[in-house]
C-alpha cells in the first residue's frame, strides 16, 4: 500500500479529511475492497425471474415460501423493493472466513490473504445494510459466527444496528466431544449474535422486538411431585432463608416435631413471623416427611410462570450439534453430505423461531445465506408443530450446485415427504438405579448381559444407555422409514439483470421484466390474466394486483377490473415515463387502494441503495 503524501493535499482536501475524522467516533477501520457483484449494479439493475418448473403447491391456505437462487447482494437489492420493513426475523449463517470457506470476486479467500478480514467486512457490511432496511421495527437478526470474525462482526453490527439494539451473544455448544489433538483448547462452541431493529429499554415497553419465553420441558416438570397429596397438585420446595440479614426476620420457628430452628448465621427468614403463620395455615410450608426439617416454601407447578426465560447458554442436548446437522441432511438427501458439510441443526433454528416468532401471528423469516436450506426445514417443522403461519424467504448462490441440488430438493422432500433408511429402536431392558438397588448391582448387570446375549442375533445393533439413573438396553433395526410431508408451497426465483435505466426504452425493458418483483411485493401469484404484453392481473385470496405495461392499455385493463370480485382491493402499477400517477383514470373503480407508476417505484428504491453504497 503506497503512503499518502499529505503535503500535496489542498487546503480543502485537508479540511474534508479532518471533518471525516471528527465524524468517526469509534469502530472498525479497514480497506474497503471493491466487490464485482456490487459494482455490477451501477451498470445493470437486478430483477427476479421465476423458474416455474420448480414451483411446489400442496395447500393454497399455507403461506407461499420463496427460494431465490443468486448472489444475496442482488437478491437483497430486489427485496428492498418487495419487502422493505416486512421481515420479522432474519437468521443467517455466513461464511465464517476460517480460510477456504469464503469467496470474494469469484476467488476463494484463504488464510494467508492479507486482506481477508477487510474483504469479509466489506462483504458483510454491504449485505447487512441492505438487510436492516427489510426488518420491521419489531424484527431482529440472529447471526451464527465463530472466533475468526466474532469480534469484528460485533463492532460492525454495533455500527449498522446501533449498540443500544444489541440483544445478546449466545454461546451454542456445537460439539459434544472434545478434540484431543487441539494445539491449545478444544473449540466446542459457536456464537449466535442477536440484534433487534429496535430493542425495548424495559420488558413492559410497547413496540420494539419481543422475545418469547421457551416452552417448559417435561424434564423441568419432572422436578415437581406431590408427597403430601396437596390438592393444588405437584410442587417443589425452595429455601425459606435469604442471605440479606434483617433483625425482624430473624426469629425462631418451632417445627411440627417440636424442634426450634433458626436461620443460618448471617441469614434471615424470607417473610415476617405473621406471614409465616398464614403460609403454614395454607399448607405452603414444608417441614419434611416427618415434620422435623428446616422449613421450605412449596412452589406449585400450577403457579409457576408458563414459559421459561431463555439463557445465553445453548447446549447441544437442547438445540443439536454439528454432527446431528450432518445426519439430518444425510437422512433427507443421502448424497448431499459429500457436497456440503457445514449445515446447522434444525433444532438450533427452531429454537430461534420459538424465541423470535409467534405461532399466533403470520411472520416472514429471511435467510440470505441459506446453504442446504436448514432454515426452510425448521420453519416447516415449527409450523407443523405449533400450527404457526411462518413464511420463509431463502437466498443462496449456486456454489457447487447447492441451490439446485441440495437446498431445493431438501425443501421439496421436507414439504412432500420422503423415505429414508432409519433405525427402529426397541427397548429390551430397563432398570432404575436407586441407593437401595446398588446392593443388587451384580444381579442387575448379569440380567442386562443375559438379555444382551439373547438378542445379539435379532438386531442390527444393541445399544446400552445409562441416563438419569436408568439403565436401558435398546435393540436397533435398520428399516425403510417414511417421513410424512410437512406440506407447504414454494416459488423458485433466480436473480437476473436488465440494463441500467438511461433511456426511455430502458424504462420499457425494466417494466416488461418487473412482473415477478411486483407479484412478490404484493404476494399475489395466481394469474387472472397473463401472457399479454399490455397488462396482467394477479390475485391471492385477499387482493388483486394489476400491472399495466403500456399506458395505452388503461381503458382495456379497467374493463377487465370491472369483472373482478369487487370486495377484494386492487393495487395498480402503471407504466409511466414521467412518474405521473393516473389517479383520475381509476376514480370510478372503488376497490382500488394503491396506484404506483412503474418503473419509478422500483427505480426510487434502487437509487437510494446506490446512494447508500457510496457511504
Ligand atoms: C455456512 S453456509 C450456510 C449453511 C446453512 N446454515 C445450512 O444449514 O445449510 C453459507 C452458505 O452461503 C452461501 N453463500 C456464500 N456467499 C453467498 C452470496 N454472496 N450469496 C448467496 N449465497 C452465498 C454459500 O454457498 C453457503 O452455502
Amino acid at each position: 500500500m503506497s503512503k499518502k503524501d499529505y503535503s500535496k493535499y489542498s487546503k480543502e482536501e485537508l479540511i474534508k479529511l479532518i471533518k471525516g475524522l471528527e465524524k468517526q467516533r469509534y469502530g472498525l477501520v479497514w480497506e474497503d475492497k471493491p466487490e464485482e457483484v456490487a459494482d455490477r449494479c451501477s451498470t445493470e439493475l437486478p430483477v427476479l425471474v421465476e423458474d416455474k418448473s420448480k414451483e411446489i403447491i400442496t395447500d393454497k391456505n399455507l403461506p407461499t415460501n420463496i427460494l431465490i437462487e443468486g448472489d444475496n447482494y442482488h437478491a437483497l437489492y430486489t427485496l428492498n423493493f418487495t419487502h422493505k420493513k416486512k421481515i420479522d426475523l432474519i437468521i443467517i449463517d455466513p461464511p465464517y472466513n476460517i480460510g477456504g470457506d469464503f469467496m470474494y470476486n469469484d476467488k476463494i479467500v484463504d488464510k494467508e490473504d492479507r486482506y481477508r478480514h477487510s474483504k469479509w467486512l466489506s462483504f458483510m457490511k454491504k449485505r447487512l445494510q441492505l438487510a436492516r432496511n427489510l426488518l420491521k421495527d419489531t424484527g431482529a437478526i440472529f447471526i451464527t459466527i465463530d472466533d475468526a470474525e466474532a469480534a469484528h462482526l460485533k463492532v460492525l453490527c454495533d455500527e449498522i444496528f446501533l449498540p443500544q439494539n444489541f440483544i445478546a451473544q449466545i454461546c451454542w455448544q456445537k460439539k459434544f466431544s472434545p478434540q484431543n489433538d487441539a494445539t491449545y483448547f478444544s473449540d466446542m462452541h459457536d456464537f449466535v449474535l442477536v440484534y433487534a431493529k429496535k430493542a425495548k429499554t424495559k420488558k413492559t415497553d410497547k413496540g420494539g422486538f419481543n422475545l418469547f419465553g421457551l416452552e417448559r420441558t417435561e424434564e423441568m416438570n419432572d422436578r415437581y411431585s406431590n408427597p403430601d397429596n396437596d390438592p393444588r397438585g405437584d410442587w417443589t420446595s425452595g429455601d425459606f432463608s435469604v442471605k440479606t440479614y434483617s433483625e425482624e426476620y430473624d426469629y425462631s420457628i418451632t417445627t411440627p416435631s417440636g424442634r426450634f430452628v433458626h436461620p443460618p448465621a448471617g441469614y434471615s427468614w424470607r417473610t415476617s413471623f405473621q406471614r409465616l403463620q398464614e403460609m403454614i395455615a395454607d399448607n405452603r410450608i414444608w417441614f419434611g416427611e416427618h415434620g422435623n426439617n428446616v422449613p421450605r416454601i412449596k412452589r406449585f407447578l400450577s403457579e409457576v410462570k408458563e414459559d421459561v426465560t431463555p439463557t445465553t447458554w445453548w447446549t447441544h442436548e437442547k438445540v443439536g450439534h454439528n454432527q446431528e446437522a450432518k445426519q439430518e441432511l444425510k437422512q433427507i438427501l443421502p448424497d448431499a453430505e459429500a457436497v456440503f458439510d457445514t449445515p446447522k441443526p434444525v433444532r438450533l433454528i427452531k429454537r430461534i423461531l420459538e424465541l423470535a416468532t409467534s405461532p399466533d401471528k403470520p411472520s416472514v423469516v429471511l435467510d440470505f445465506f441459506a446453504g442446504s436450506g436448514t432454515t426452510a426445514h425448521a420453519v416447516l417443522e415449527q409450523n407443523d408443530k405449533d400450527g404457526g403461519k411462518r413464511q420463509f424467504i431463502l437466498v443462496t448462490n449456486n456454489e457447487s450446485q447447492i441451490a439446485s441440488n441440495i437446498c431445493y430438493p431438501r425443501i421439496k422432500r421436507a414439504i412432500g415427504g420422503y423415505d429414508y433408511q432409519g433405525n427402529l429402536d426397541t427397548l429390551l431392558f430397563e432398570e432404575k438405579l436407586t441407593l437401595a438397588k446398588l446392593k443388587k448391582c451384580e444381579k442387575i448387570y448379569s440380567k442386562y448381559q443375559e438379555i444382551r446375549q439373547l438378542n445379539a442375533d435379532k438386531y442390527d445393533e444393541l445399544k446400552g444407555e445409562l441416563k438419569n439413573n436408568m439403565v436401558k438396553l435398546w435393540g436397533a433395526k435398520k428399516n425403510l422409514t417414511h417421513s410424512p410431508g410437512l406440506g407447504g408451497n414454494l416459488k423458485y426465483f433466480k436473480t437476473d439483470f436488465v440494463p441500467q435505466v438511461l433511456t426511455d426504452n430502458d424504462k420499457r425493458v425494466l417494466v416488461a421484466r418487473s412482473t415477478e418483483l411486483l407479484c412478490l411485493a404484493e404476494g399475489t401469484f395466481d394469474p387472472v390474466r397473463q401472457n399479454k404484453k399490455d397488462f396482467a392481473i394477479f390475485e391471492n385470496a385477499h387482493q388483486y394486483t394489476a400491472i399495466i405495461y403500456d399506458e395505452d392499455a388503461i381503458t382495456k385493463c379497467k374493463k377487465a377490473m370491472q369483472k373482478l370480485d369487487g370486495s377484494k382491493p386492487i393495487s395498480i402499477y402503471v407504466f409511466s415515463y414521467d412518474y405521473t400517477y393516473y389517479e383520475d383514470d381509476f376514480e370510478d373503480i372503488s376497490n382500488v387502494v394503491k396506484i404506483k407508476p412503474i418503473p419509478e417505484a422500483i427505480l426510487n428504491v434502487y437509487r437510494k441503495i446506490a446512494k447508500y453504497k457510496k457511504r
